[in-house]
């Protein structure tokens, strides 16, 4: 084993403080980072006297859950990505959450149809332009294959996950054939290897070296709000929300899954149903720059202020299936070559 696949399987393990004597409990196994998580934890916590018990890791929580088998103590695992939901729900380590509160708050196009996982907030997959050199303030994912864009886009890589779904969106829209195509244009069109993270592909537009890069809506008020050493790459570059021709912004999702042995089932659930109340959503729309999975839960207003949202409408779980295609595809193409 490499000592990087050893660090990143390295558990990290956070007890929050349990309420003097709590019995009820509740285990998360999360991928998402604990200065994000633990707000919101605290305050469940604090709703409803069930103590939280935080396992968190930056990857292999799906085969700790699989050999620890009906052992296991994990109840609820939280996680980015339909990527990594999906493998979860593949690895067969979850069972349905039927709960009529996530059904009768979570639009059906972001859960599980099966009842496995439920979206719990949301980010789309935006450009990130030039303020100086892209004038337009509108443009499609398909027009990122018009040669018009020739030497001037930076991605990530194509096998990353968020660019792994949103091709896979494309391959759910338009077919593989089509799909294959624009991934051929898009390529094309590249400035450069895909490299580094969203970050660096703000990075890179503001250096000159592209005019639009692919990102992530979080990444950018992170940079503009929290973060002054790259703030300006935030202030070089405007976030244009893309669409589908004729659709709307691929959008994915954060979410949540029950584990298929859950010792403190109903805990589990109710933590799962307190996320997707009001004060579970403002915190995600509040600390983490998510869009809200409930309805009517305000936006944080450096989000807000990208214009507004409207999320193009096939099922996550449409995307999901795509997934391998996708990946396919962009061997296929050399997108990363
Ligand atoms: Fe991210």
């Amino acid at each position: 084993m490499s000592r990087l696949r050893a660090a990143a399987l390295a558990l990290a393990i956070v007890v929050l403080p349990m309420q003097a004597g709590a019995a009820e409990q509740v285990n998360v196994y999360t991928y998402r980072e604990t200065k994000l998580v633990q707000p919101l934890f605290e305050a469940f916590t604090k709703d409803t006297g069930i103590a939280v018990n935080v396992i968190s890791a930056s990857s292999g929580l799906e085969q700790r859950i699989k050999a620890e088998g009906d052992k296991s103590p994990a109840d609820v695992v939280l996680t980015v990505d339909i990527g990594r939901i999906d493998e979860a729900v593949q690895a067969g380590i979850t069972q349905p959450i039927g709960s009529a509160v996530i059904d009768g708050t979570v639009p059906p196009r972001y859960r599980d149809p099966n009842g496995h996982w439920a979206g719990i907030s949301m980010r789309a997959r935006v450009i990130y332009a030039s303020k100086d050199r892209v004038k337009q303030d509108a443009i499609t994912y398909e027009e990122l294959a018009d040669p018009k864009w020739k030497g001037k886009i930076c991605i990530r890589s194509g096998q990353h996950i968020y660019n792994n779904a949103l091709f896979a969106a494309y391959v759910a829209k338009h077919g593989e054939a089509k799909a294959e195509e624009w991934l051929r244009g898009l390529k094309a069109n590249l400035a450069q290897k895909p490299s580094g993270g969203d970050r660096e592909t703000a990075r890179d537009v503001a250096a000159g070296k592209c005019d639009i890069g692919i990102g992530n809506t979080y990444y950018w008020a992170l940079m503009m709000n929290n973060d002054p050493d790259k703030k300006p790459w935030a202030e070089a570059t405007k976030v244009i929300l893309p669409t589908f021709e004729g659709g709307g912004t691929h959008v994915n999702l954060s979410g949540v899954l029950l584990a298929k042995h859950a010792p403190n089932k109903a805990n589990g659930i109710k933590l799962i149903e307190w996320l997707a109340g009001e004060k579970a959503q403002q915190i995600y729309a509040d600390a983490n720059y998510e869009y809200p999975i409930r309805p009517g839960v305000p936006l944080n207003p450096t989000i807000a202020g990208y214009g507004k949202l409207t999320a193009d409408s096939l099922p996550i779980a449409q995307i999901a299936a795509q997934r391998k295609t996708a990946s396919t595809l962009v061997d296929k193409v050399g997108f990363d070559n």
